[in-house]
């Protein structure tokens, strides 16, 4: 869903990153910027600071910083959208048409709120009503907890075709909308859900998206879940993840099982950081969330071969998602286990340590990939190869490849020479294409510096690009530095208003957004006054740089006419003396 820049810029011209941040963690005024001890890292003496002028938000200690947008999807984990969705509803800023219209967002709103009440209900059914004593009996048998049933707010809904549309009603519409009740041929509506236990499935923020129901005792289908509505999509969902985020504050790892029973047995027994996919395996969307949670993933699995099957197919999604400083592993549990039994054979303690013990990525790779292969044989190595960098081609840039590589030329016994002419006849090079060779810039030594020098000003105090004399045109350049200063001249010039924390926010997705996060904190000196000055000397020289190096060019291709010509050696005599 594309946001419109334009909703973007005024949602950060309203929002006041200083209240975002205050809200979550308490700020002390220290100077211009207000201070506190970074969310992002431990540490005891505040390196976490925040600046109002600026709208942007830094850690000495830890290189955390941007705008509010980046700090709400740190701090709140948020995606993107979410996070500007948040900001906009703190300030009341209604969302563009076409991302949500106004009645869909109101009826979202009432769909949440129903569904809650219809958790409520299903968990005061299985205190009240009379048949619900099979359920708690079924429970118990289990060993599962009042407690714990309490926390993952489980239920139970009668033997009935219309719970449902008795406790709510004239809500059919909605009750159907949100997946609760289906409409058979004739158009008469009956609760999709009947006599079974209920768990709430609620996303990470609290609110229930939907539910899954379990038949007590035997009988098909085991699990009945909500379908795909509005509110839930099962890709993206993930159970658990919300109580987990109750329950710990910072979470190290997350643990993750196939079924609602086995979170909970796993919650009961201590181990509070499982969460489970919701029937489906795996989904790219699933692991962009947790890795917003936390930098280990553990998979858990059951040994079967089915459970053997599921683990490689989570390894292959998860591959393209192992940058540096992630972590994943693989627990598979002994045969005839599932998480809920497991937990139940042995010492907490230990199971947290199997966790923390479980087979890394790498290994369960290789184990995996040389299964039935001689390794003795040159055909062997060769296969195995192949198979090793088809999935290296899967990682993103990072030392993983690199200790893979290392890894495989070990296990074969080859040098990494001889390996890496393997690889070369069978790994694809990388679809580089040559960039044309960049004109090297007469006085390339200084030029690069200038550039992030006015870079940094402008981006730190973009109100004085209104205050100087000379406003350059760099549109002719190929240089890339200079051509990205002067985008940022030509888009304060459109954006007055804009403040660091704005322009950063442009350029979030840029090649140089590392760059110029940097660039936004770097430690300045002098007034604005002088720094309006360096400014303007630094655009000065480099605009005559830019007219030296096109007459050289011109000189070089014999087409400068004679006024030009001593222009060029007046430049080129001054710059001497220089
Ligand atoms: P399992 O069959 O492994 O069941 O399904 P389980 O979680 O161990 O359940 P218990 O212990 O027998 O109660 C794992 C998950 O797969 C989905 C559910 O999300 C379940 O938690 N599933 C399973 C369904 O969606 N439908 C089914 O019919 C069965
Ligand atoms: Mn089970």
């Amino acid at each position: 869903m594309a946001i419109p820049q334009s909703f973007i810029d005024e949602l950060l011209n309203r929002t006041d990153i200083v209240e975002v941040v205050d809200q979550r963690i308490p700020l002390r005024k220290r100077g211009s910027n207000h201070t506190a001890c970074c969310p992002f890292h431990n540490e005891k003496t505040p390196s976490f600071s925040v600046s109002q002028s600026k709208q942007i938000y830094h850690c000495f200690g830890c290189g955390a910083g941007g705008n509010a947008i980046s700090f709400l999807m740190n701090y709140d984990k948020l995606g993107f959208t979410e996070a500007i969705e948040q900001l906009a509803n703190a300030i009341g800023l209604p969302l563009p048409e076409e991302n949500k219209s106004q009645s869909k967002n109101l009826n979202s709103h009432h769909l949440h709120d129903l569904l809650a009440q219809i958790a409520i209900y299903y968990q005061k059914q299985l205190r009240q009503h009379p048949d619900a004593q099979c359920a708690i009996d079924y429970l118990k048998q289990r060993g599962f907890t009042g407690a714990i049933a309490k926390t993952f707010g489980i239920g139970y809904v009668p033997e009935a075709w219309d719970s449902l549309s008795k406790a709510f009603p004239r809500q059919q519409e909605h009750l159907l909308s949100c997946g609760m009740l289906i409409k058979n041929d004739q158009g008469r509506c009956y609760d999709r859900f009947r006599n079974r236990i209920m768990f709430p499935i609620r996303n990470q923020r609290g609110k229930v998206i939907g539910f899954g129901g379990r038949i007590i005792e035997k009988g098909e289908p085991k699990y009945l879940n909500s379908p795909e509505t509005p509110l839930f999509h099962k890709g993206s969902e993930l159970y658990g993840l919300y109580e987990a985020c109750q329950a710990n504050r910072q979470l190290e790892r997350i643990l993750i099982v196939e079924g609602y029973l086995d979170v909970i047995a796993l919650a009961q027994y201590g181990i509070t950081y499982a969460v489970a996919t919701l029937g489906t395996a795996t989904t790219p969307e699933h692991l962009k969330k947790l890795f917003r949670y936390a930098k280990e993933l553990v998979f858990c699995f059951d040994g079967d071969a089915a459970g053997q099957s599921a683990a490689w197919k989570a390894l292959e999604i998860t591959l393209p998602f192992m940058e540096d400083g992630r972590q994943v592993r693989f627990l598979i549990l002994p045969p005839g286990h599932d998480p809920d039994s497991h937990i139940r054979t042995l010492e907490p303690e230990d199971f947290a340590s199997q966790v923390a013990a479980a087979m890394p990525l790498e290994d369960f790779l290789f184990n995996k990939l040389r299964q039935g292969i001689n390794l003795e044989s040159s055909t062997g190595k060769a296969q195995l190869v192949k198979e090793v960098s088809e999935r290296l081609n899967l990682l993103p840039k990072g030392s993983l490849k690199p200790i893979l590589l290392e890894q495989l030329a070990k296990l074969l016994k080859l040098n990494t020479t001889t390996m890496q002419q393997m690889l070369q006849n069978r790994v694809k090079p990388e679809g580089k294409t040559k960039t044309p060779l960049q004109r090297p810039l007469i006085t390339a030594r200084s030029a690069p510096s200038l550039v992030r020098h006015a870079i940094a000003i402008l981006l730190q105090y973009p109100q004085l690009l209104n205050q100087l004399a000379v406003i350059p045109d760099f549109n002719q350049t190929d240089a890339k530095g200079l051509a990205f200063l002067f985008e940022l001249i030509t888009l304060l010039k459109a954006n007055p208003n804009y403040t660091t924390g704005s322009l950063l926010e442009h350029w979030r997705d840029h090649a140089y957004s590392k760059q110029l996060k940097n660039l936004a904190t770097y430690q300045l000196n002098g007034s604005p006054q002088d720094l309006l000055q360096e400014l303007q000397d630094a655009l000065t020289r480099l605009m005559e740089e830019q007219q030296l190096q096109a007459l050289w060019e011109k000189y070089q291709q014999g087409q400068l006419a004679d006024t030009e010509k001593t222009l060029l050696y007046q430049m080129l005599k001054n710059q001497h003396v220089n």
